[in-house]
């Protein structure tokens, strides 16, 4: 199924999601690239990869929705039917949403509900919860909310700063993001109630990850 995703920077996700989808049997195909930033880093690994890839500075757009429809055509030219966000700081308008309703991906560094939006690790830390994890979820009009396809569980240790916790939260968003996507290629997912369910068995709906001690 061919996917693009949009990034904003480092790209340490969209790097994990094109490693999956060279593996032999991979469902899902990046297919193209975009980032709102010319200066993101992670515009290299699809360089690198020989994934087609494009620059859309926002600030060259009135409103939020001609930027949009503009993505929204992009991908319709590369004929993406899946979309993955992966660290795209932009706030995406309704319409948007709805264009790619459950065809839209996003992960978000918390087990949501708990702690949406911007800062997630250190407002985990201040609320000492014992663990948190990633999630990747459905998206909807609402920032950080939508039905979850994946989530993964890593320890909250009592020294961790929000960098040691945000590191060993990536970990298991670099195995996450692949498996969910696999998962949404594979047409197995359906919503149903706003809740996602996997028409096979022998599919994992849950996924626990508790990296290696540091
Ligand atoms: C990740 O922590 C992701 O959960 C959040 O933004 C970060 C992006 O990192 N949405 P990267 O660009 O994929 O390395």
């Amino acid at each position: 199924m061919r996917t693009a995703v949009l990034i904003s920077g480092r790209g340490s996700n969209l790097a994990a999601l094109i490693d999956a989808c060279r593996r032999p049997g991979a469902r899902a195909e990046i297919a193209l690239v975009i980032s709102n930033r010319p200066d993101a880093a992670g515009l290299q690994h699809a360089r690198a990869a020989g994934i087609p890839t494009e620059t859309v500075d926002h600030r060259r757009f009135e409103t939020r929705e001609d930027y949009d429809r503009h993505l929204s055509d992009r991908f319709e030219a590369h004929r993406v039917a899946l979309v993955c966000l992966a660290g795209f700081m932009r706030v995406l308008s309704g319409w948007f949403a709805e264009r790619w309703r459950d065809r839209l991906l996003n992960i978000h560094p918390s087990l949501l509900p708990a702690f949406p939006g911007l800062d997630a690790h250190r407002r985990a830390l201040a609320a000492g919860v014992r663990f948190s994890g990633c999630t990747v979820h459905f998206v909807r009009a609402e920032v950080d909310a939508g039905p979850i396809v994946v989530q993964g569980v890593v320890p909250v240790r009592q020294e961790d700063t929000p960098e040691t916790l945000a590191a060993r939260v990536l970990q298991a968003e670099h195995r996450c993001y692949p498996v969910a996507l696999d998962l949404v290629a594979s047409g197995r997912v359906r919503v149903v109630d706003e809740r996602v369910l996997i028409e096979d068995a022998a599919m994992p709906a849950t996924i626990l990850i508790s990296p290696e001690p540091e």
